[in-house]
């Protein structure tokens, strides 16, 4: 199966190499603007190949999508990051022109993909991609809770001196500093996470979630890309293979939650048709006013899209 990665930036060439390294799709075509971009970073991930044992063909190509044709499966990573003191909201102006014209290109060509989408700010942009596309919403969706999640799993694993392997949790709510991690559906090796660590400690990690990305813009002076392009890179291969795994991600709501006409995370089951499923828990009030709460800042978001008179 071919795969297009667009963006050769740092999220989506990491992406491209995990995709590559996973050896699971046969190709993967990543696409950039920047002249020679593409070609170079493709070219050193195939003279790894031979190193690290795998066959996926990669190759870049600078604003070509006749070479993205056919593909099952579209990462859209292009968009401007954030620089330390901006919120991801404050990107749309840029990206959702970039996204608006990278997704007419990408079905254009591949009229049958399935759509992820990393740009930010990602709920938004995912519900730019779905204007844009004009496809079904099981088919076009966003990245952010399984590297939200990646992240509150990683603080705990570091608490408790476990292995992130054994940390399973839920979180939901849009990618930005209303996500709602859910402690009551957090488990290590089928413990609950209550039964482990204080309410006071569990607290300050749901609080370090909620900033992980702007802990890390202001380590680095942009975004982060090693877990965001990973996240991305599971995802395809979740599809690629029908894996049917549950994820949060960023779903087209059509009345789940009380929620309807608004792209936000949610639990789903993943597999070859895309969204497969939307899974609806019974969150108790606290809960649910959290993700209403994270709702309305998506609605806002939505809103500036509708005032910039682009669909
Ligand atoms: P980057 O600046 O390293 O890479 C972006 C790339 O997009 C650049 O190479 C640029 O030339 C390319 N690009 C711009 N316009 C294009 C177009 N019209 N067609 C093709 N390529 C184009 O940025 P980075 O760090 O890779 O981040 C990319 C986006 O992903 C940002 O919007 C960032 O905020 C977002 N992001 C989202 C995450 C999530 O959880 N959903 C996590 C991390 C980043
Ligand atoms: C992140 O959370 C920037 O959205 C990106 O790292």
């Amino acid at each position: 199966m071919k795969i297009s990665v667009i963006g050769a930036g740092n999220v989506g060439a990491t992406c491209a190499n995990v995709i590559a390294h996973g050896n699971f799709a046969k190709e993967v075509v990543l696409l950039d603007i920047k002249e020679g971009l593409s070609e170079g970073k493709a070219l050193d991930m195939w003279e790894a190949s031979p190193v690290n044992y795998y066959s996926t063909r990669i190759t870049g190509v600078t604003n070509d999508y006749s070479a993205t044709a056919g593909a099952a499966v579209t990462i859209i990573t292009s968009g401007i990051p954030r620089r330390p003191g901006m919120s991801r909201d404050d990107l749309i102006g840029t990206n959702a022109g970039i996204v608006k014209s990278v997704t007419e290109n990408v079905i254009k060509h591949s009229p049958d993909t399935i759509i992820i989408v990393v740009a930010n700010p990602l709920d938004v942009m995912s519900y730019c991609a779905y204007l844009t596309a004009q496809t079904a919403s099981n088919k076009v969706f966003g990245m952010a809770g399984i590297l939200d999640t990646a992240r509150y799993r990683s603080f705990l694993a570091l608490e408790l001196g476990v292995s992130p392997k054994d940390i399973q949790a839920v979180l939901m709510g849009g990618h930005g500093d209303t996500m709602v991690p859910l402690p009551r559906y957090t488990t290590v090796a089928g413990i609950p996470i209550t039964e482990l660590v204080s309410e006071e400690r569990l607290n300050a990690i749901v609080q370090r979630t909620k900033k992980g990305g702007g802990e890390l813009v202001k380590l680095m002076g942009t975004s982060a890309w090693y877990a965001p392009g990973a996240a991305a890179a599971q995802m395809a291969e979740t599809i690629v293979k029908d894996e049917k795994r549950i994820f949060p991600c960023c779903t087209w709501l059509t009345g789940e939650y009380g929620l309807k006409d608004i792209y936000l995370g949610v639990p789903v089951v993943l597999g070859a048709n895309g969204i497969e499923k939307v899974l609806e828990l019974d969150l108790n009030d606290d809960e649910k006013a959290l993700l209403y709460q994270s709702a309305d800042a998506v609605k806002g978001v939505m809103k500036v899209l509708d005032d910039m008179k682009l669909f």
